[in-house]
């Protein structure tokens, strides 16, 4: 009985607490999705996934309800990723005040979420990507969409190691 109300009281306290990471880009349908997994693959190896909320979103609503691009699906999955995540557009009536940290994959999308964010607070919570980066020397993820199959590998390459640097920052930012 003991135990059960031990059991009960940690699993709320999970999750009152879980850090909630919104992944943003275009179409969410490449970047954000790859982003998505990459992040929930990362927390998964550690460990630690039931302590996050991790979702993503697009600034363009043309692709909402659809699957990942099947190109990003298939260099994904050879990697260990499967992107199951359904598109749907940034919400700015509730995303903003739901997630604790939202990041763009480029600076179109960083500059479209600016222009979106309703105060200080939500500024505070908007981050870039490669912002986090430790290998690489890029300063957006570049759009695979119209390109060919380097463009999607560089799209894994630079979530894989900005993802590290990511989940430092969050840890740190959320001790006291
Ligand atoms: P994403 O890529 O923003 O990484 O999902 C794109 C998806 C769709 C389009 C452009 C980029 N589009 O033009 O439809």
């Amino acid at each position: 009985m003991l135990f059960s109300l031990i059991l009960l009281f940690y699993r709320i306290t999970i999750l009152m607490t879980k850090k909630k990471i919104l992944f943003v880009c275009l179409g969410n349908i490449c970047r954000s999705p790859s982003a998505e997994a990459v992040f929930k693959g990362l927390v998964k190896s550690k460990g630690v996934a039931n302590e996050f909320e991790i979702d993503s979103a697009g600034t363009y609503a043309y692709h909402e309800g659809e699957q990942a691009d099947r190109r990003m699906q298939q260099h994904a999955i050879k990697r260990g990723f499967d992107l199951t995540s359904i598109s749907r557009p940034f919400y700015p009536e509730t995303d903003w005040g739901h997630f604790d940290f939202i990041v763009a994959m480029d600076n179109k999308n960083f500059s479209d979420l600016k222009e979106l964010a309703r105060n200080a607070d939500d500024l505070q919570k908007l981050h870039k990507i490669t912002s986090f980066s430790t290998e690489y020397d890029y300063d957006q993820i570049p759009d695979p969409y119209y390109g060919g199959d380097a463009g999607f590998e560089l799209v894994l390459d630079l979530l894989e190691d900005a993802g590290e640097g990511f989940y430092k920052f969050v840890n740190k930012n959320n001790q006291p």
